[in-house]
């Protein structure tokens, strides 16, 4: 009897030493998974800048070189209607750079923070492609954890491009509400909806979906998906940001 109850004793010792072990290892996961998505988002800004002061410089002083020189040109025809053309044409592909590396990492999501950057991203998707957007967000000025202001900006920003992208609907609402103890976003459009079961299978083309629930998981949030075939799409999520628990990324953990 004293032989199986030390034997049960060992196996119970063992078993919560695993699962330790488990924690352990999710932890170390859950950290390093963090870990290579702020360095994605470093890269990111630093592509952003040079896009922005490398050939969105060289970009600006060609322009205004052929600007000059088609005023120079003057009266002569042809040579000053070509140089006017390329002078336009540099300026589309200033714009477009400009646009990329604000699209990369808008310097307002550092400057501003998380209303202002949606504000302007669905200004700019809105100019861009037509869709409505409405954007109904509770925070004004206030300032969060700027990984968690990083996480809900990227999110946003993928569900509003698979409403380009996919919904063929003419609008979307996106809100945002701050309560005391999470953050809670809904991304919703009144288009063609799909069969939410395609999203996550390992069949499915695009990664984006999947992104956004991998994501929320690392910052112990999670999201809900509302679609079928001509119902729309409703994009649900949830970060836990309360005053007694700031989501900040811990490396160490
Ligand atoms: N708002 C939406 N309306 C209609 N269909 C959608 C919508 N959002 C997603 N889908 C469908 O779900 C699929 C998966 O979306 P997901 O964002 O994961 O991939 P993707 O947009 O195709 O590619 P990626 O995001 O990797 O560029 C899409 O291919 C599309 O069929
Ligand atoms: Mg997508």
């Amino acid at each position: 009897m004293r032989e199986i109850v030390d034997r049960v004793g060992r196996i119970t010792l063992e078993n919560e030493q695993l699962f330790q072990r488990l924690i352990d290892g999710e932890r170390r996961f859950r950290g390093l998974a963090k870990a290579v998505w702020k360095v994605q988002e470093e890269e990111r800004r630093r592509l952003a800048r040079d896009l922005h002061d490398g050939i969105g410089q060289t970009l600006v002083a060609l322009r205004n070189q052929l600007e000059r020189l088609a005023r120079r040109a003057g009266e002569n025809g042809d040579l000053a209607e070509g140089l006017r053309d390329s002078a336009e044409l540099t300026r589309l592909a200033l714009n477009d750079t400009r646009e990329l590396s604000r699209l990369l990492r808008p310097p307002v999501l550092d400057d501003l923070g998380l209303s202002a950057s949606l504000e302007w991203l669905a200004r700019s998707i809105g100019e861009r492609t037509g869709l409505e957007i409405t954007l109904d967000c509770d925070l004004e000025d206030e300032r969060l954890d700027p990984d968690i202001e990083t996480l809900i900006f990227r999110v946003v920003q993928e569900a509003l491009t698979n409403v380009v992208k996919h919904a063929r609907s003419p609008t979307a609402r996106v809100t945002l509400e701050r309560s005391a103890t999470d953050l809670r976003v809904r991304v919703a459009d009144a288009g063609i909806g799909f069969d939410p079961s395609t999203a996550f299978s390992a069949q499915a083309d695009g990664c984006g979906l999947r992104g956004i629930r991998d994501r929320l998981e690392l910052f112990g949030g999670n999201m809900e998906l509302h679609t079928g075939p001509r119902e729309g799409c409703t994009l649900r999520l949830r970060v836990p940001y309360g005053q007694d628990r700031p989501a900040r990324i811990n490396l160490g953990a």
